[in-house]
């Protein structure tokens, strides 16, 4: 790891924790913070311990459609280390440690009180919910064994909190249109890589492996309020468009 790295920050993409005990050990050697994005992956473990927990501080997402989500925006910083939250308190109040004093630049990153109230009823549902999405994902595993797609895996010692269940085929775009016209809605993410994005647009990237995958990924829909049943029916459609 080059000298000049000064964070890393491993986003535990679909609900599957990057590899934090590699990642952990490999920035302490070269005197990196760890940043995790959590964004996806509330509840997830990994090593037997939850991803969040690992790093130096965690980023939480509380959008709605998330595994905890609020009725709004919402989100939180997560951290072990009394500094790191003390500093972040001040940065979510406009620097303020005493009331109209910025002691440095800050924002209005408060966490609405209504929003707070609607999570810490929503936090207590999450175990279950969580495991609804793994119910959910072992049968996606298991009934599209067969159909030609390039399937999630699942790393040693690992529970992903399946924000999202990822399939990957060339073919992706006549996958996608075949479930949306059979009423079916699947997600894209992500289909414009970051170095592509015009705010970053970066010409001397080269990430071919990045941009492959933007063109065939799927995400089958997953979340608790569906039941087997809604699995069987868009394997089966997928099935039928595979063997078609
Ligand atoms: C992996 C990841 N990181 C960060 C974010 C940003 O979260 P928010 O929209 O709450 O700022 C999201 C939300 O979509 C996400 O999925």
């Amino acid at each position: 790891m080059p000298a000049r790295v000064k964070a890393v920050v491993p986003v535990h993409l679909y609900g599957h924790p990057a590899d934090m005990p590699a990642i952990v050990a490999a920035a302490r050697r070269h005197g990196a913070k760890v940043l995790e994005d959590c964004a996806q992956s509330h509840g997830a473990v990994v090593a037997g311990r939850k991803a969040g927990t690992w790093g130096d501080a965690a980023a939480y997402s509380f959008y709605p459609t998330k595994n905890l989500g609020a009725l709004g925006d919402g989100g939180a910083v997560y951290s072990a280390d009394a500094a790191v939250a003390a500093q972040v308190r001040l940065l979510r109040q406009y620097g303020w440690r005493t009331r109209y004093v910025s002691d440095i630049p800050g924002r209005n990153s408060r966490l609405d009180e209504l929003q707070a109230a609607v999570l810490r009823v929503n936090l207590r549902h999450l175990e279950a919910g969580n495991a609804s999405r793994r119910m959910l994902a072992a049968r996606y595993l298991d009934r599209l064994g067969a159909a030609g797609l390039v399937l999630p895996t699942v790393a040693a010692g690992v529970t992903p909190a399946w924000h999202q269940f990822t399939v990957r085929t060339p073919r992706r775009d006549a996958l996608l249109a075949h479930l949306a016209e059979r009423g079916i809605r699947c997600g894209v993410l992500y289909p414009v890589p970051l170095h592509r994005q015009p705010a970053y647009a970066d010409a001397t990237a080269v990430l071919p492996v990045t941009e492959q995958a933007c063109t065939e990924v799927l995400c089958l829909p997953v979340h608790p309020g569906l039941d087997s049943t809604d699995v069987d029916r868009v394997t089966g459609e997928i099935i039928r468009w595979a063997t078609a």
